[in-house]
């Protein structure tokens, strides 16, 4: 199993993450049964929000990992915060210092524990205030309460406006990417093409900024389409997908291994070093994709999967 080096801290973690906001649906037998066959196979990262189901999934992860005896040291929790909701619906972000610092509070009584291996601000707040989250991170991080920090969703400049006034290292960004939705690594290839919209730089280079510093770019959503908005479904074995399938079908055979391994063995074979996060709650599902970290595809392979799923060369 590969592990990476996650951004400057000094923590090894699996290139697997275990996504838990789908975990709700998961009976809480089964969800213990779901924690211990993810740590037993060494995959000991589990990302959480404070708002995935408005705090009942840190709740019921918080309650089985509790009754599976699992020490807790020997995990990593990484949750996130900074999205207001409102009768169940996004209505804000929040980078306040008491947001910020409440939310943890909450987050650690859900999830049963008295730190945060790592905590990400979740998506952009446009009135934030980076002296207020630098306070509200020395404080957690004086306080034993988190460890690392990192953000989510966000652009090179808004990561730098944060580093201009937070004294801890920014060790993580989680960006969705899957072979459908990978803009952030298509459009280094259409520079200057005045031609197509594919040269539109969207995110400012965030995965050089990244390289550059040092900073572990977590994939969320790896096998989803997201091209037609969020959570439309997986493009894994959905006939709108034919090439895709069909090549991921092939190299799978190859390697003897599932189309979804192969998808991951995608993500992980960017020189990034990328941590995937996965969102499947079913344990064979995970099984699967744990394969892909033994695979390493060829520059062909990778590419003729790019170009399968949709995407262009110049
Ligand atoms: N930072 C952010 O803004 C952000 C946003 C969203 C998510 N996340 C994190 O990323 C994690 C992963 O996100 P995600 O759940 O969207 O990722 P995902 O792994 O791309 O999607 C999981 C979903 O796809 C289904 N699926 C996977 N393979 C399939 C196949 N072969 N056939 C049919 N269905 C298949 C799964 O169903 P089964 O359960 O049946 O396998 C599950 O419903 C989340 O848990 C969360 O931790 C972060």
């Amino acid at each position: 199993m590969k592990k990476i080096k996650l951004g400057t801290s000094t923590l090894e973690v699996p290139s697997i993450a275990v996504g838990c906001m789908r975990i709700h649906t998961l009976s809480p037998k089964e969800l213990g049964d779901f924690i211990s066959f993810c740590v037993d196979n060494g995959f000991n990262f589990f990302d959480h929000a404070n708002v995935y189901q408005l705090g009942k999934c840190e709740e019921l992860f918080g309650q089985a990992f509790a009754e599976t005896k699992i020490k807790r040291e020997s995990v990593i929790f990484q949750t996130k915060c900074g999205i207001v909701k409102g009768d169940g619906k996004t209505v804000a972000f929040d980078f306040s210092k008491d947001e910020i610092i409440n939310s943890v509070d909450a987050s650690l009584k859900r999830l049963k524990t008295d730190y945060i291996d790592a905590l990400l601000l979740h998506r952009p707040d446009i009135l934030v205030e980076p002296e207020q989250v630098a306070e509200a991170f020395d404080k957690l991080h004086s306080s034993g309460k988190v460890r690392w920090f990192g953000v989510s969703n966000q652009k090179p400049m808004q990561i730098e406006l944060l580093r201009k006034f937070v004294k801890q290292p920014i060790v993580i960004n989680q960006l969705q990417l899957s072979i459908t939705n990978c803009t952030m690594l298509s459009q280094d290839l259409h520079v200057n093409q005045s031609y197509t919209d594919r040269a539109i730089d969207r995110d400012g280079g965030i995965v050089e900024y990244c390289r550059i510093k040092d900073i572990t770019i977590q994939t969320w959503s790896p096998f989803q389409i997201a091209q037609t908005g969020l959570f439309q479904g997986s493009f894994i074995d959905n006939e709108k997908f034919p090439a895709l399938n069909e090549k991921l079908g092939e190299i799978a055979k190859k390697y003897s291994v599932s189309k979804n391994a192969i998808a991951v063995a995608w993500i992980l074979r960017h020189p990034a070093n990328m941590q995937v996060v996965t969102g499947t709650t079913k344990t064979e599902r995970l099984k699967d994709c744990f394969q892909a970290t033994d695979i390493r595809l060829t520059h062909k392979e990778w590419y003729e999967i790019y170009i399968a799923g949709g995407n262009l060369l110049p």
